[in-house]
């Protein structure tokens, strides 16, 4: 686990890590989270040549259904700025769930078929969810292995991505909890005082489907980048 001094130290030194990845792997599969996480580093990576991603493949870990992938609150949209058009990502490579398919546990089924065939990811690049959501896993009896349709929490739709996008969401999709943790590496980041009460949880170690980030200490690659402002202070 690092400590970065602040956000702007936390996206460098995350894109210094997936840069790293790419530069040992140049077709990893990388699966990214989408939020106000990862985006810094987004942008540090997207600063340099694009050279290195020419090759490295994108899917996108969850998505929110009910809004369309061209517009803005949804996770295409979000890739699509942030990754996709500044690295010069190709559509043959990268892998989508459409949140706005009329079945979507086919279309589950097909994201689960699509992850046999690219996988394993290389990197998986997440966030932390306020209530210890990891991707749209959401807290429950039990983790779904893979690809599934999910019921959103009320604080999974409180997030900031979706406000004012005026869709009706209840569902998302997501990338399941055996697909993350057979990722080769993950990368989870943790940014502001806001997340200090779900890192107090998280660094507990305790592992519980009440909360899905904390599988990730099954993770045998796990590297955490947080703030200080989300280190809790007791
Ligand atoms: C989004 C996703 C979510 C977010 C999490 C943290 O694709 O998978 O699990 O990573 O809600 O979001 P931020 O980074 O906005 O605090």
């Amino acid at each position: 686990m690092i400590v970065a001094d602040d956000y702007t130290h936390l996206s460098q030194l995350a894109a210094d890590h997936i840069g790293r990845l790419v530069k040992e792997d140049p077709q990893m599969l990388l699966c990214a989270a989408t939020g106000g996480t990862p985006t810094g580093a987004y942008e540090r990576l997207a600063e340099g040549s694009t050279e290195l991603f020419a090759q490295m493949r994108i899917l996108k870990l969850d998505e929110w259904c009910g809004i369309p992938g061209t517009q803005d609150g949804s996770c295409d949209h979000y890739l699509s700025r942030h990754l996709l058009e500044p690295l010069k990502v190709t559509p043959d490579r990268y892998f989508r769930a459409d949140g706005d398919a009329k079945d979507l546990q086919a279309e589950c089924a097909r994201m689960s078929e699509a992850l046999r065939a690219e996988g394993p990811i290389g990197l998986c690049v997440l966030g932390l969810g306020m209530n210890g959501h990891l991707g749209f896993n959401e807290p429950g009896d039990r983790m779904v292995p893979h690809w599934h349709v999910v019921e959103l929490t009320d604080s999974s739709l409180a997030h900031p991505m979706i406000q004012g996008s005026g869709a009706s969401i209840t569902l998302g999709v997501t990338t399941g909890m055996q697909d993350i943790l057979d990722s080769r590496q993950a990368l989870l980041l943790v940014s502001g005082g806001h997340k200090s009460e779900a890192m107090k949880r998280f660094l507990t170690k305790r592992v519980t489907p009440q909360f899905p980030a904390s599988y990730l200490w099954e993770h045998p690659n796990l590297t955490v980048i947080c703030d200080r402002d989300a280190v809790p202070s007791d």
